[in-house]
C-alpha cells in the first residue's frame, strides 16, 4: 500500500532508491517517483506504471544526488496519473513521500489555498508538502517544520521529507503506517519495509508510532513529536537478500508455492515434542493463559480471513471451543459481544493491514469486564505493528512473501491455527496424534506439488472461460473460497465458492457447459455428500474438475476430470488441498498472460482503511 524509501549518504543514492522501490513494488504499482537534492536544487522525476517506467526515465535523464526520497503508489485520493504520483513538492523546496491517508486534507487544503499555495494534484499528500513548507518559513529547522505539520494531521501516515535548503537531512515520521530506519556506515536510510534496504544494510531500527527520525549520512536521532529524544535498539535482520529474490523461478508466486514444504516444516519446528504440542513455544505464560480460554474470536482480511474460517472447524470439532470468525473491516463497527474468557486472535501476513490493526486496537480498548482475556497475533512479519501490540505472538515463519496473491503465508497460517487447536485441546492423546500428523506435512505437500504439470495442462481449459464455481464441504469450504479468490486475483476470472450442499439452493441455476465447477474432495466424513453434490452438477451438463483422494472412488469420465491427490490425514487436508488450487490459479494466469505477481488494482499490504 504505497512504498517509501529515502536515503542520506555520501554517494549517489539514485540507484539505491530505485532498487528499494523495486523491492517495495508489491506495496503498490500504479506509479512511481523520486526526488533528489543536488547542489541546492530539488530534482523530481515521476512516471505512471511500474517502477521500470521510472527507471527508464532516469536512465534517459540521470539525476544523481546524495539525498532523496522515492515512492511507489497504490492510488487512494486522486486517479492514477503522473500529477498524482509522489513525491509531492512545495515551492520546489520541499519534497514529501507518504503512505497512508490524511483524513482532514480538505480543510487543510482550503486554508493553504487561502494562504496562496497552488495545488497541482488531487492527492491528500500534497497538503503535507505545503504545510511543511509553510512552517519552514518561520522555522529554519526541517524537523521542527515536520513536527508542527504532523501535529495538524488526522489519519494514518508514514512520511519522508527532504528540503533543498538542507542537502544532508531527511526527516521521517510514522503514525499508523510502517517505517524502518536502516543504519549504514556513513549513510542512513528509511523505508516501509526492511526488504527495500537489504542490499545496503542489515541493521534496522523499527520505528514506533509517533516516532520522528532525522537522518544525515553520519547520524540519526529519534524523538517524539514534541522533540524529546527516544532511544530505540538497532536490530540485525536475519533476512537474506536471496529470500527476497526469484531464485530462478519465473514468478515469485511460483517460488512461494514451491517453498511451502520447507516453510511448513519451519512453522512446526520447536513447537512439537515427541507426542505433544507445546504451548510454551508461543510464550512462557501461554500454557496457563490458554488453559483459561473458553471462546475464541478470530479477525482478519482477505486470504487470512479464509484461514480463520478453516480454524473454526478445527477449534470447535477438536478443541470444543466456540469460535467466531469475522472480517476485520466489519468487526469493530458492529459492537460485538465478547464472551467470558475469550481469546482475540488476529491473522495477518503483513502485520500492518489497517483494518486488522484497527480491530486489534478496538479489542484492546474495550472497557474492563467487557473485553478479552488476551490477544494473539498469527503473523508472518517480525516487528510488525500487529506483533508488537499483541499479548501473544505465533510467527508463521513462511519467510518473505512477495507475490501479491498470498500462498505460503496462508498455508503456514493454517498450520499455526492447527497448532493452536492442539494447544487448546485438553485431551493429551488427541494432541499426540495431531503432533504425529503434523510431522507428515512436508511429505504430503511435496507429493501434491508433483501434480504441477497435470494442473498446467488442465489450466489451458480455463483460458477462454469467464466464470468458475468452486465447491467444498466442511473445512474444505473455506479452501474452495480461497481457490476462488486466487483465481479472481491473478487471472481476473470471475469465481465464486459455495458449500457444496448449498449449490441446489440457487447457484445450480448457473451451471451449464460453459461453467467449470472445481471441487475439492478429500477422503473424509463429507465425501459421500460431496459426491452427491457433484452428481447434481453432472446431471445438468456442468463440467467438473475434481481434486480428489486417489481412493475416493471418483474417476475421470464424461463431464468430469479427476486429479488424484495423495492420501492425507483429515487434519492436514485443508493445507494439502490448497496447493493444487494455487497452482491452478497460477497456470491460468500465466496462460492468460496477466501480471501474476502484481495483479491489477491490488496491493499486498493494505495499510489504509
Ligand atoms: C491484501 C492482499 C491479500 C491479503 C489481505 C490481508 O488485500 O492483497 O492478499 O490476504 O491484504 O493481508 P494480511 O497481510 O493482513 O494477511
Amino acid at each position: 500500500m504505497c512504498g517509501i524509501v529515502g536515503a542520506s549518504a555520501q554517494r549517489n543514492v539514485e540507484p539505491i532508491l530505485l532498487e528499494g522501490l523495486r523491492r517495495l513494488e508489491y506495496r503498490g504499482y500504479d506509479s512511481a517517483g523520486m526526488a533528489l537534492v543536488n547542489g541546492g536544487v530539488l530534482d523530481r522525476t515521476r512516471a505512471v506504471g511500474k517502477v521500470q517506467a521510472l527507471a527508464d526515465k532516469l536512465e534517459a535523464e540521470p539525476r544523481p544526488g546524495t539525498l532523496g526520497v522515492a515512492h511507489t503508489r497504490w492510488a487512494t485520493h486522486g486517479g492514477v496519473s503522473e500529477i498524482n504520483a509522489h513525491p509531492h513538492t512545495s515551492a520546489d523546496r520541499v519534497a514529501v513521500v507518504h503512505n497512508g491517508i490524511i483524513e482532514n486534507f480538505e480543510s487543510l487544503k482550503q486554508r493553504l489555498i487561502e494562504a496562496g499555495y497552488a495545488f497541482t494534484s488531487q492527492t491528500d499528500t500534497e497538503v503535507v508538502a505545503h504545510l511543511i513548507e509553510s512552517y519552514l518559513d518561520d522555522s529554519a529547522d526541517l524537523a521542527e517544520a515536520v513536527r508542527r505539520a504532523v501535529a495538524e494531521l488526522h489519519g494514518a501516515y508514514a512520511l519522508a521529507v527532504v528540503s533543498r535548503d538542507d542537502p544532508q537531512t531527511l526527516v521521517a515520521t510514522r503514525s499508523g503506517s510502517p517505517l524502518v530506519l536502516g543504519v549504514g556506515i556513513g549513510e542512513h536510510f528509511v523505508a516501509s519495509d526492511v526488504a527495500a534496504l537489504l542490499p545496503v544494510t542489515r541493521n534496522f531500527v523499527y520505528l514506533e508510532e509517533g516516532d520522528l527520525v532525522v537522518i544525515t549520512p553520519d547520524t540519526f536521532a529519534i524523538t517524539d513529536l514534541h522533540g524529546a529524544p527516544i532511544e530505540r535498539p538497532v536490530k540485525e535482520s536475519g533476512l537474506s537478500i536471496s529470500a527476497t529474490e526469484k531464485g530462478g523461478y519465473r514468478h515469485f508466486m511460483l517460488k512461494e508455492i514451491y517453498e511451502q514444504p520447507q516453510a511448513l516444516t519451519d512453522t512446526w519446528q520447536g513447537r512439537l515434542s515427541v507426542d505433544d504440542i507445546l504451548a510454551s513455544s508461543i510464550g512462557t505464560d501461554a500454557e496457563a493463559l490458554l488453559s483459561q480460554v473458553e471462546a475464541i474470536h478470530i479477525v482478519a482480511c482477505g486470504t487470512s480471513y479464509h484461514a480463520g474460517l478453516v480454524a473454526r472447524y478445527w477449534l470447535e470439532a477438536m478443541a470444543r471451543i466456540p469460535c467466531n470468525v469475522e472480517l476485520a473491516s466489519e468487526y469493530r463497527y458492529r459492537n460485538p459481544v465478547v464472551p467470558k474468557n475469550c481469546l482475540f486472535v488476529t491473522l495477518s501476513q503483513s502485520g500492518e493491514t489497517a483494518d486488522t490493526l484497527a480491530a486489534l486496537r478496538y479489542a484492546k480498548d474495550l472497557p474492563q469486564g467487557q473485553g478479552y482475556l488476551a490477544t494473539l497475533a498469527v503473523c508472518n512479519k517480525p516487528e510488525s505493528s500487529l506483533t508488537r501490540e499483541s499479548d501473544l505472538v505465533m510467527m508463521t515463519r513462511a519467510g518473505p512473501e512477495i507475490g501479491v496473491a498470498s500462498t505460503k503465508a496462508f498455508t503456514t497460517q493454517l498450520l499455526c491455527l492447527l497448532l493452536l487447536t492442539g494447544m487448546l485441546d485438553r485431551d493429551a492423546q488427541k494432541r499426540g496424534h495431531l503432533a504425529a500428523d503434523i510431522r507428515k506435512i512436508h511429505t504430503a505437500v511435496s507429493q501434491v506439488l508433483e501434480l504441477d504439470d497435470a494442473i498446467r495442462h488442465l489450466a489451458e481449459e480455463f483460458v477462454d472461460k469467464q466464470h468458475a464455481l468452486f465447491l467444498g464441504r466442511g473445512p474444505m469450504y473455506p479452501i474452495a473460497m480461497e481457490g476462488a479468490l486466487k483465481l479472481k486475483e491473478i487471472s481476473y476470472l470471475h469465481a465464486e465458492a459455495y458449500a457444496a450442499g448449498e449449490l441446489k439452493h440457487g447457484p445450480l441455476a448457473l451451471v451449464d457447459e460453459n461453467m467449470p465447477v472445481i471441487a475439492v474432495a478429500p477422503k473424509n466424513d463429507w465425501l459421500e455428500k460431496v459426491k452427491s453434490n457433484l452428481q447434481e452438477v453432472s446431471a445438468r451438463g456442468g463440467k467438473l474438475y475434481v481434486f480428489a483422494d486417489a481412493d475416493a472412488g471418483l474417476n475421470t469420465g464424461p463431464g468430469m476430470t479427476v486429479l488424484d491427490m495423495p492420501h492425507v490425514d483429515d487434519t492436514l487436508a485443508p493445507i494439502a488441498y490448497t496447493v493444487p488450487l494455487q497452482l491452478l490459479a497460477y497456470h491460468v494466469a500465466v496462460a492468460k498472460g496477466t501480471d501474476v505477481d502484481q495483479p491489477r488494482n491490488l496491493a499486498k499490504s493494505v495499510t489504509v482503511e
